[in-house]
């Protein structure tokens, strides 16, 4: 009893300080929105961003992944930052599609800290992530986009919604489509934004049933090229039977050719079945997504054009502006 009253009034005391209400018309973001307010924002992030991807090139998968897992769960609100709190049901960040693999965080944290000494309480951790994403989407691959900003902080972050909204590797194209139709945004995003998966690595986890449990027929996924699959089980071995403790925790490239460099051979990749996730190979399964494919694989300049118009797109989903939510001042804890 005790402790439920005081998770409600937790919570409470949560929305009085970040608030809900939505306004009675969306604003739109804008590019250039902190050139008054902050106007070395943008830079200080991607000079971040720079030190942190020539340290480690991974990083800007990391980044560009947080822009989406951030987006498609109650929107682009910086919610996948916030911790778990004592008490309180666990966090986006904890859910197991975020943790341990989404990484970058201590970039967007780094970011803030130089931002918040210069001008506190000015620039939303929503909008670092867009920023951060946008200039490792230029650092991985030399795509380049303005990012309209002035998104605001939410207060909320909620594991359980991670699975309603989260695409998981296993879903076919139909399903894919589908989640990404309930975020209004079309297939053809949905294929062109897969294209992100030419940089950065996976879990074997996420692909192991492709390996050794695949269905009632097939032990091994018939749509993996059987050499590649034969590479993957030198990296990744069986999983252990349940309840057995350890297993290797391994991590394989998402695009075997050009595992850093975000371009189109991801999808001839895909053409020579040598996508890792289902979700990736999937796209080449129905006429429409796999005629998407080929396209993106032939036409690398549309491809790129595509990609960074569908990030911005991304970018605006379901953002809280104006009076909404906050402005963190530390990313990971609501103020
Ligand atoms: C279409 C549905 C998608 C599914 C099912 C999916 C699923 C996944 C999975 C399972 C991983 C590997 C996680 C792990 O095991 O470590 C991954 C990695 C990644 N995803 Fe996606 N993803 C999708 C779309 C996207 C989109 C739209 C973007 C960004 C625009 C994106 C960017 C990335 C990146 C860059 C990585 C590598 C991350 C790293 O190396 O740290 N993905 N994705
Ligand atoms: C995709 O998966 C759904 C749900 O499991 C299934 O109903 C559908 O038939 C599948 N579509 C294709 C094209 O395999
Ligand atoms: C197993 O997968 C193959 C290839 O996708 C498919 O043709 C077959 O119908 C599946 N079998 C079962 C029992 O689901």
């Amino acid at each position: 009893m005790a402790a439920s009253k005081l998770h409600f009034i937790a919570l409470f005391s949560f929305m009085l300080s970040c608030s809900l209400m939505a306004s009675a018309s969306a604003a739109s973001l804008k590019v250039g929105f902190y050139a008054q307010t902050c106007p070395s924002a943008e830079t200080i992030v991607r000079k971040a961003v720079n030190e942190a991807v020539w340290r480690n090139p991974g990083t800007a998968a990391g980044l560009i992944r947080m822009h989406f897992h951030d987006c498609f769960v109650r929107g682009c609100d910086a919610s996948v930052l916030l911790r778990s709190l004592p008490g309180n049901p666990p966090a986006e960040r904890d859910h197991p599609a975020n943790n341990p693999s989404l990484r970058g965080f201590e970039v967007i944290d780094e970011a803030k800290a130089r931002i918040e000494a210069l001008c506190p309480g000015t620039v939303s951790c929503a909008d670092i992530i867009a920023f951060a994403a946008r200039d490792s989407t230029y650092k991985a691959g030399g795509i380049y986009y303005a990012v309209p900003a002035g998104r605001r902080d939410g207060c909320v972050s909620i594991s359980d919604e991670v699975l309603q909204n989260m695409p998981p590797p296993f879903f076919n194209a139909t399903q894919l489509a589908q989640t990404f139709a309930r975020k209004g945004m079309s297939m053809d995003e949905m294929v062109t934004l897969s294209g992100a998966h030419s940089i950065g690595v996976s879990h074997c986890s996420s692909f192991s049933n492709r390996l050794y449990s695949f269905n009632a027929t097939h032990v091994q996924d018939p749509s993996l090229d059987p050499n590649y699959a034969a590479f993957l089980k030198t990296r990744c071995p069986p999983p252990p039977p349940p309840g057995a403790r350890g297993g290797v925790i391994t991590t394989v490239p998402l695009d075997v050719v050009t595992p850093n460099r975000l371009d189109n051979k991801y999808y001839n990749e895909l053409r020579h079945r040598r996508g890792l996730l289902t979700s990736d190979q999937t796209l080449m399964d129905s006429a429409s997504t796999s005629r998407m494919v080929v396209h993106n694989e032939r036409n690398g300049a549309a491809w790129s054009r595509k990609f960074a118009r569908a990030m911005v797109h991304m970018g605006s989903l379901d953002v809280l502006t104006e009076t909404q939510g906050e402005i963190r001042r530390i990313c990971s804890v609501p103020n």
